[in-house]
């Protein structure tokens, strides 16, 4: 029987954003578009402020790591009606959303992927209470047609809902920061 291996410890995690130090190619994920991502695009989006990338370093490796930007959710059907019986009236509220987050191939399932969405929902809940109004995470789940590696069964794992039902590609999801444990 093969041995779990263990969880990794936030103490044990070094978040730095990212720069031009950063050593980016021994990077490696089966979402090789993630990989891209990062190696490609996202120093340039920061110097664009259109995303921050948190990159997660466990032992001095590139473990994994976390792209976050502003976003809003557009009230529509269920979601427009909870707000509605709670006297919300606005077309679309704030939200922080998970552009890109991606564990490295070598760390997968050792809570890497929990941690950083936690890390997501912490940046969140300081805005609201120091910065801005901010209601919900949002993100684009990545689907794959093998389960085990279909990212809305993790998200799902982590108390998010799914938006807008789609069968390919991608499938937005949110989590309400206002509900008890968030
Ligand atoms: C999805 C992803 C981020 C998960 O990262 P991870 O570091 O392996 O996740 P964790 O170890 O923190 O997993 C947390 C829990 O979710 C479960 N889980 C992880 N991936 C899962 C999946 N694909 N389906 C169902 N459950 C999953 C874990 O078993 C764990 O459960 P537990 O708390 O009961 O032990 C990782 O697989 C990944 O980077 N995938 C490629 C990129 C991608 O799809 N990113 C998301 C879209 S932007």
């Amino acid at each position: 029987m093969s041995q779990k291996p263990s969880k990794i410890h936030p103490h044990e995690i070094c978040i730095k954003i990212i720069s031009e130090d950063d050593d980016l190619s021994k990077f490696t994920s089966y979402e090789k578009e993630l990989v891209d991502f990062l190696q490609e695009d996202a120093l340039n989006n920061q110097q664009q402020k259109l995303s921050v990338t948190f990159l997660w370093y466990y032992k001095k490796q590139l473990a994994g790591y976390v792209s976050l930007l502003n976003d809003k959710i557009n009230l529509e059907g269920n979601l427009k009606e909870f707000f509605r019986e709670k006297d919300i009236h606005y077309k679309s509220l704030p939200a922080l959303k998970i552009g890109r987050l991606c564990t490295d191939d070598k760390f997968l399932k050792r809570g890497l992927g929990r941690l950083m969405v936690q890390f997501a929902i912490q940046q969140a809940n300081e805005t609201n209470n120091k910065r801005a109004g901010c209601r919900f995470i949002t993100l684009d789940a990545k689907r794959n047609l093998k389960k085990e590696l279909d990212s809305i069964h993790f998200y799902k794992r982590m108390g998010f809902n799914i938006l807008k039902e789609r069968k390919k590609g991608t499938t937005p999801m949110y989590l309400d920061l206002k509900l008890p444990n968030n």
